[in-house]
């Protein structure tokens, strides 16, 4: 490997999370290009090293770059009106019943530009990657026509281009019945399979498909026309299932050996199995429990028994978790789920990087990809404790450094 010195960066001192545990003492860290060169407990660096590496910080804790593995990050408009409105009784389901919830987004999200739709979004994208974010999943889903969906996506492409961030886009037309189609939802189930998953494989704008499973969207039988149709067109699979009701939605995505299934609130001992079985992880939504006042609560303790890896995301989106703030998360999942910080942060990296196929993130060890943050905090367990902006000392993204 032949580096020219300026490419090589020390952190020195660092107290160090390495995306699964916290090391028990100090450590120096060395970066060489966009990957993780070397790793020493404090004392044991040699020093002939240092020569030509740039002193890049010391002190504080370092954790993998973050990485937001479900957001619907892309949309136009908001829905603070129906905030107001479930405030005063009205329930998620409600109005989505009534034609709002996802659907107002939709209207909004076709209306718009990609310039539009571009602008709109990167303020929250902002807000991710000043709270740490080096790695985001963006879903389509608010476009539900063959040319929005794929708007939605290429919008998404290009926040990745705009920012220093990687970005994995995923197909959701299976996120609601448009208005179009009502009462022939196995049409739009076809649409979603005869066209818009082969016109997104094509095009290399989608890396996975969701689906969200529910009274609400789509039946398991639907779903998993949609599962088929992903493999087909050797995408990766994920399942918005069992938020608000047990359809199973859970177990089908990990018998078909999805990446991940989402909410999982009302998961049952059978598809924690399943999931167990297929290495399938669990993403946890706790924004969204929050935001909709849940009370069932995701089956943390089956999960742990079972061995199935958690994952925790913002899920930001206009309806259930306008939230783009990854450590508020960590602390809702430790506040309302009972994680421990320990676990909440493997959540947002070790995890969150399986839950997204990308197995290589989320890990500070020798070779990774220096995908880094650098906190202003004495402890990791910190991050999940306090609500505060502004800890972040470093974000590095690739071997550079792009916050400061
Ligand atoms: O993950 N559950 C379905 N989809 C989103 C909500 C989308 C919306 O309300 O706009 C979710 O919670
Ligand atoms: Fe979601």
């Amino acid at each position: 490997m032949s580096l020219s010195p300026q490419s090589r960066r020390l952190w020195r001192d660092v107290t160090l999370f390495d995306g699964l545990h916290v090391l028990p003492v100090p450590m120096t860290v060395l970066v060489a290009g966009a990957q993780v060169a070397g790793l020493w407990p404090r004392g044991e660096f040699d020093e002939r090293l240092a020569a030509g590496a740039v002193e890049s910080g010391r002190g504080g804790v370092m954790t993998p770059g973050l990485i937001d593995c479900h957001t619907h990050l892309v949309y136009a408009g908001n829905r603070a009106d129906e905030f107001e409105q479930r405030l005063e009784g009205a329930s998620y389901a409600e109005i989505a019943k009534a034609g709002g919830g996802i659907l107002s987004t939709v209207r909004a999200t076709r209306a718009a530009s990609e310039e539009q739709l571009i602008a709109a979004s990167l303020p929250r994208l902002d807000a991710l990657l000043a709270d740490g974010v080096t790695t985001v999943e963006i879903k389509s889903g608010y476009g539900l026509t063959l040319a929005d969906e794929l708007k939605m996506l290429r919008v998404a492409r290009q926040l990745g281009e705009l920012r220093p961030v990687r970005v994995m886009t995923t197909l959701l037309g299976a996120h609601a019945l448009p208005p179009e189609y009502a009462g022939r939802a196995d049409d739009y189930i076809r649409l979603v399979c005869e066209e818009m998953i082969p016109a997104a494989a094509a095009a290399g704008l989608a890396d996975a498909v969701d689906v969200f499973c529910e009274g609400i969207a789509f039946s398991p039988a639907q779903c998993e026309l949609v599962f088929q149709a992903a493999q087909r067109h050797g995408l990766a699979l994920k399942a918005h299932a069992e938020q608000l009701s047990n359809l199973g939605g859970s177990a089908l995505a990990a018998r078909y050996g999805a990446l991940s299934a989402d909410h999982i609130e009302y998961l049952d001992e059978a598809g924690v199995q399943a999931m167990a079985a297929a290495g399938t992880v669990a993403v946890l939504l706790p924004g969204a429990f929050h935001c909709l006042r849940e009370t069932q609560l995701p089956p943390i303790d089956l999960l742990r028994q079972y061995g199935v890896p958690m994952a925790l995301a913002s899920d930001a989106n206009p309806g259930t978790s306008p939230i783009c703030m990854p450590s508020l998360l960590a602390n809702l999942a430790c506040t309302l789920f009972r994680l421990t910080p320990r676990e909440a942060l493997a959540g947002m990296t070790a995890h969150a990087a399986n839950a997204l196929g990308l197995p290589g993130l989320g890990r500070i060890v020798v070779g990774a990809s220096a995908d880094l943050c650098l906190w202003d905090i004495q402890h990791p367990a910190e991050l999940a404790y306090a609500v505060q902006a502004g800890r972040l000392r470093q974000r590095i993204f690739n071997g550079a450094v792009s916050h400061e």
